[in-house]
């Protein structure tokens, strides 16, 4: 069809189509010229392809697909750089969106904090850059390694890249710890990255959707004379790996930073009290258009180091930081059609399809539309215009309806009954919830193809090279329906290699990736199975608690034979004696009655459970790295319960702090708890330990043996 039609003249459907279609013939082309020496068209007639295929990513940026011939040419593949562990995790930061939300940050680190905090706690207010995260590691003076965040435990290898970056000294000027590893981000300002834009336009080659991805891109290149030729800076913020601590408080160090011959960003302040901060922030936000760079919000550090060592982290953001984050960009725009998501829970996710509209800098094609409630309070139909917003990374939002504008033939949007696959299975919504979810369970395709991305993601098994596309392609041809079936693919070796585009050494490489992912820690496969509600963090919690796959099982099938007895009643089975595993579940701070119930309907499911047992004997899994495990914490592998009011730290400092000295702590007294910490005013847990006979501390006690006095 749209062959021939000009890319300005097609429209988004037609885009999408020619997309797909020039994805398979430029792939096809580069097998026949690569791997088989035998070209059927001429360069120019290639290049036309690839030029094509390049025009309409430039036009329709959200159409861009994952298999798109434009990120495999030229662009670096992920497994090209060395992973380099971080040895101090890089983390990210929590968000808040309003004042009320920042009352609440500054509140819970004072509860934290508890008694023992100072009159008055500093905070550094600074920009947050639109970037990409780099650690650099300095050894006597000279940079040494240059890191992506990656995952946040690794990263890929950039330092000849980060060598070629103007602002990033080659060696640190003065005096420097001997191990010094500095923290900022790489970015680009806003008029380089147009002009380097044009430029690559001019060269008929793919341009960026935004500073923040040409930064990332340009970061990526496996060729840093590529990376070279890029306007990069990079602004230093924070700390990493040093020998010796450098300085008392934030401030004090970005001082350091500038000694040593890094930007710090000119418009960071040493504040003291919320309303200083939230100045900062309203000032910031009025600059913001005319800053050389893109922000996306304001970060607030609480200033003192030993502050923040008490404060710590919560899963992988710091409690003593956040990013206070502008509000969202709005547009208008013509919705052409509601269609329906399939994710991996069989949740059912309707989205709205749009006529592309750039919001923020970025061309918006699609928003989602949550569920069918949502679409029943906007009243939103077919062909409506609509109001979106676009908040950072998150996915664009319809806001409302321009009744004015609906169109005199418009019908209300009727949500579909059945699942659009082809099983066509029916839709049901469970009593009390919002979604509608497909019944068809892993019969179900789509839920199948989620279940395999989710496996095989960053945060599960991370089987780098089996990527989203490759994925639904392998299920359609009905290698992969499970994740086990991932470790069998080397029975399909000749299947893989028939395929378009696939040479042994790509098979080599896949093969590889799966292999190096047969060692995995339990948290990660449990995160992996996909379980409702268990997410990384529960995942984690389940994986230190129990320790072994095995001990995790018997636990539940013993939580699925207490649930079934009592049919799921909490109050029975919180009653029950006899119902310990349960119990022992929910004892765990941060596990709750409707958790529990999730994993018992997954772990029940016949099909799963044939899963996970050939998971357990393909797989070898790690049990999971307790933070102390010399011995050397007498609160190591021990568990614990708090009861009563503390004095000198914060209930939850010092859950955190029991917590990083290997301890497991649950909130009720069982013949399994070791150690109760007894408060002021303590109540009938103190009452409990005493009748079992458990070890009671006084908080006095707990402190000396914590070293925290
Ligand atoms: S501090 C432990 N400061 O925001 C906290 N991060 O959403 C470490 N970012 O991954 C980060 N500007 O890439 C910090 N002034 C700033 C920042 C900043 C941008 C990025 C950074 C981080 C992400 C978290």
């Amino acid at each position: 069809m749209s062959a021939t039609k000009a890319v300005d003249k097609l429209n988004i459907f037609e885009a999408e189509q020619e997309l797909a279609r020039l994805a398979g013939e430029i792939t096809h082309h580069d097998k026949r010229y690569h791997q088989e020496d035998a070209p059927e068209i001429s360069d120019a007639a290639y290049d036309a392809l690839v030029r094509r295929n390049l025009a309409i990513e430039n036009r329709f940026p959200d159409l861009v697909r994952p298999d798109s011939p434009s990120t495999r040419v030229g662009a670096a593949p992920a497994s090209g750089f060395r992973k380099v562990k971080h040895r101090v995790r890089m983390l990210s930061l929590s968000n808040v969106f309003s004042d009320e939300e920042v009352e609440d940050f500054f509140a819970r680190i004072e509860r934290f904090l508890g008694e023992n905090r100072p009159e008055t706690i500093a905070y550094v207010a600074e920009p947050k850059i639109d970037g990409l995260s780099c650690s650099l590691r300095y050894e006597n003076g000279r940079l040494v390694e240059g890191a992506t965040r990656g995952d946040g435990e690794e990263g890929e290898d950039i330092t000849r890249n980060v060598r070629t970056i103007g602002d990033i000294p080659d060696r640190v000027a003065g005096d420097a710890p001997d191990v010094l590893e500095v923290r900022g981000e790489i970015y680009m300002a806003k008029d380089a990255f147009l002009r380097m834009n044009e430029g690559l336009a001019a060269e008929g080659k793919k341009v960026f959707a935004n500073p923040r991805n040409a930064a990332a891109g340009s970061v990526r290149q496996l060729d840093p004379t590529v990376t070279a030729r890029r306007p990069l800076q990079f602004f230093a913020y924070s700390l990493g790996e040093v020998s010796e601590q450098p300085a008392k408080t934030h401030w004090a160090f970005l001082e350091a930073l500038k000694n040593w011959g890094f930007q710090v960003n000119p418009y960071s302040e040493l504040c003291r009290s919320m309303d200083e901060v939230l100045a900062v922030y309203r000032r910031i936000g009025e600059e913001r258009g005319t800053l050389p760079y893109d922000i996306d919000g304001v970060v607030y550090k609480v200033d003192d180091f030993g502050l923040r060592d008490r404060l710590g982290f919560v899963a992988r953001a710091p409690r003593w930081a956040t990013a206070h984050k502008f509000p969202a960009e709005k547009a208008v725009t013509r919705l052409d059609h509601i269609s329906v998501q399939v994710g991996r829970t069989g949740k059912i996710t309707p989205v709205a399809n749009l006529d592309p509209v750039t919001v923020g800098g970025v061309v918006v094609s699609r928003a989602t539309l949550h569920n069918a409630d949502e679409i029943e309070r906007l009243g939103v139909r077919d062909g409506d215009m609509v109001r979106i917003q676009r908040a950072g990374d998150v996915i664009p939002q319809v806001l409302g309806v321009l009744l004015d504008k609906r169109p005199a033939d418009s019908v209300p949007f009727a949500f579909p009954t059945h699942c659009p696959c082809p099983l066509a299975t029916e839709l049901a919504r469970d009593a009390g919830e919002v979604d509608f979810r497909c019944t068809g369970g892993l019969a179900c395709p789509h839920q199948q193809v989620g279940n395999l991305k989710h496996f095989v993601s960053r945060d599960a098994l991370d089987i780098e090279g089996l990527g989203a596309t490759h994925i639904e392609a392998f299920h359609a041809d009905g290698l992969l329906n499970t994740p086990v079936d991932i470790y069998r693919l080397d029975r399909h070796k000749d299947a893989l290699l028939a395929r378009e585009g696939w040479g042994e050494k790509a098979v080599e490489n896949l093969m590889k990736a799966i292999e190096a992912r047969r060692t995995v820690p339990l948290s990660k496969l449990i995160f992996g199975l996909g379980i409702r509600q268990i997410g990384q963090a529960t995942a984690k919690l389940l994986a230190r608690s129990f320790g072994t796959l095995e001990a995790l099982l018997e636990t539940l099938d013993g939580a699925i034979t207490d649930w079934n007895r009592h049919d799921g009643d909490r109050k029975l089975l919180a009653g029950d004696p006899e119902a310990a595993s349960y119990q022992e579940l929910i004892a765990l701070d941060g596990v709750g009655h409707e958790m529990v119930k999730d994993m018992v309907l997954f772990f029940s499911e016949p099909h799963n459970r044939k899963i996970i047992d050939d998971l357990a004997e393909i797989l070898t899994v790690e049990a999971e790295e307790v933070p102390v495990t010399d011995g050397s914490s007498p609160f190591a592998g021990k568990t614990v319960v708090f009861t009563g009011t503390l004095t000198r730290m914060g209930r939850s400092e010092a859950k955190a702090k029991a917590e990083s000295l290997g301890a497991k702590v649950t909130g009720s007294v069982s013949k399994k708890t070791d150690y109760v910490i007894v408060g002021a005013d303590a109540g009938s847990k103190a009452k409990k330990a005493e009748d079992l006979g458990v070890a009671m501390l006084s908080e006095d006690e707990w402190m000396d043996m914590a070293g925290a006095s």
